[in-house]
């Protein structure tokens, strides 16, 4: 099987290079992304076609420029086809932060491929979610290379409006990819994973959700941010952020995130404050012990 020889390949890599632990992930990765994207390219190719007319007939609202240097790193909606790139950044730069690396996927230097494909099944899930919107970056002149993703949600009453807005026809395509998805994960199932973990972030939300009630109900909210390791520092993660606080702001709401450890500075150079909780916060709380999940808002709120 495909994953099989990715794992094979995994343990080759490693024998050739210093142990088990120091598995290029990237090499890996690169090669899972190619396999996925020969195997698949036609099929990719068509599912791109049908979907994108339908994602972006709600997804109309213009790709404003939210940072002067958008002219050389440009912003787009995802298409389909960026979602193989996407999870090819977004696993490489999570592979070893707290949450996702050792807690969610402690067996992730043995299947590094299936870290890969949850975030693979997760963006494609989120892709017909009429409240989430996934970017990504890429420098002007190599339009397919997908350098940062972004995911912002709209909490709140903006986001049940969207919700309304959402067509039957793109509603009911995100149903079946739903199912498309179930499919795919029985398949090929997540062996990198502690199945004991793997929904540990939605189960701790309840401990958390009070955060974002009265005057912060209505939120731009940053679902997940990855800039791909090779282009980091380079301003990609500032501009996806900046599409979401610049939104935040024309609608006179405030944006919010949950950052990861060592992150926070980061989030207060593009405009957050806080922390004003944390995501471990609260009796038996299931990421009680994992360590960073400061919650931070911006000033938005306060005048909205
Ligand atoms: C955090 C992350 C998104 C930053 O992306 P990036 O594209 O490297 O960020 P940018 O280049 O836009 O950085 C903007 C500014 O923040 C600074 N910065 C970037 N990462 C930083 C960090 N961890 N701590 C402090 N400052 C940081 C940059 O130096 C830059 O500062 P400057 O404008 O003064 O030069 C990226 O490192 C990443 O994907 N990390 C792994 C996954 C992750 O933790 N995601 C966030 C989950 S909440």
């Amino acid at each position: 099987m495909l994953y099989d020889k990715i794992s094979a390949r995994a343990i080759d890599t490693d024998a050739n290079s210093s142990g088990l632990q120091s598995v290029d992930v990237r090499h890996i990765s690169q090669y899972h992304l190619r396999c996925e994207e020969s195997k698949g390219v036609w099929i990719n190719a068509a599912i791109n076609k049908i979907v994108h007319y339908q994602y972006s007939f709600y997804k109309q609202t213009p790709i404003r420029r939210p940072h002067k240097n958008c002219s050389k790193m440009p912003l787009r909606y995802a298409t389909w086809t960026d979602l193989l790139p996407a999870s090819h950044a977004a696993s490489a730069a999570f592979f070893d932060e707290a949450l996702f690396g050792p807690i969610i996927h402690p067996h992730r230097r043995t299947y590094p491929g299936d870290v890969y494909l949850f975030f693979l099944r997760y963006f494609r899930q989120t892709f017909f979610s009429a409240t989430d919107t996934i970017l990504v970056s890429y420098p002007s002149a190599s339009p397919s290379t997908v350098t940062a993703v972004g995911i912002w949600t709209r909490k709140g009453a903006g986001g049940v409006k969207l919700e309304r807005q959402q067509g039957w026809t793109v509603w009911l395509t995100g149903k079946l990819f739903q199912g498309v998805n179930k499919i795919h994960e029985l398949l090929y199932p997540n062996r990198a994973a502690d199945p004991a973990k793997i929904d540990i972030l939605e189960r701790s939300y309840a401990w958390i959700k009070h955060h974002w009630t009265g005057e912060r109900a209505n939120s731009w909210y940053l679902n997940l941010l990855a800039t791909d390791p090779n282009f980091e520092k380079m301003g990609y993660g500032r501009l996806l952020v900046s599409w979401g606080t610049q939104r935040a702001k024309e609608e006179g709401v405030c944006a919010s995130l949950i950052s990861a450890e060592g992150r926070e500075e980061f989030y207060r150079k593009c405009g957050f404050e806080g922390p004003v909780g944390w995501a471990s916060e609260g009796e038996d709380n299931p990421i009680a012990h994992v360590s960073g999940g400061a919650i931070m808002f911006t000033e938005a709120f306060k005048q909205g």
